[in-house]
């Protein structure tokens, strides 16, 4: 069974073990330490955590931080569910618009933010380092349609 809460200091060392993972450039524990009031929420498989998605909200305005879903579990939904899940709750927090960033290649998680609406806004040249990439700026407006 999938459930969704907000994220806990106690679930760290297990969304450490899952960044370091899912990524190429994993952040680091002093990056997760930045974020620790932001909005974020976690997604249990049976109680096991499997994904985090990390949001900052200043009034109207949200973006996305981080999200990740557990290697061995990726491509089954749970992003979508967990992105869902995130979403409902930033809009019922007031976010009016929705911001991200995504490396230039990785076109999985820009699937993933297209199905809710998101779409390109453009580029910031050298965004990512290890490896060196284009970030591709992706937004959500609430009146604006697919
Ligand atoms: C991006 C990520 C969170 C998506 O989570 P997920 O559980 O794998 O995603 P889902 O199974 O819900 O799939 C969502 C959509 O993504 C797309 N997608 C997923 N895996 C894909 C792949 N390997 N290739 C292309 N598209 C893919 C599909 O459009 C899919 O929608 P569909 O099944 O309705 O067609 C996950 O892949 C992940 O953690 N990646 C590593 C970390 C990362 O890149 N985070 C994003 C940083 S901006």
């Amino acid at each position: 069974m999938v459930t969704y809460r907000s994220l806990q200091s106690t679930d760290m060392d297990r969304i450490m073990e899952i960044e370091a993972r899912a990524f190429v450039d994993p952040w680091s524990p002093q990056a997760f330490r930045l974020t620790s009031s932001y909005a974020s929420w976690v997604c249990l498989l049976d109680e096991l955590l499997i994904g985090y998605c990390i949001c900052l909200i200043v009034e109207d305005e949200a973006s996305i931080a981080n999200i990740a879903i557990e290697p061995e579990h990726q491509n089954q939904g749970y992003g979508t569910g967990l992105l869902d899940y995130s979403l409902v709750e930033l809009k019922m927090m007031g976010a009016r618009k929705i911001y991200l960033d995504v490396r230039r290649s990785n076109l999985a998680a820009q699937a993933l933010y297209a199905k809710f609406g998101f779409k390109p806004l453009g580029l910031r040249k050298n965004y990512y380092d290890s490896p060196p990439e284009d970030a591709l700026v992706m937004y959500w407006k609430e009146d604006e349609t697919i």
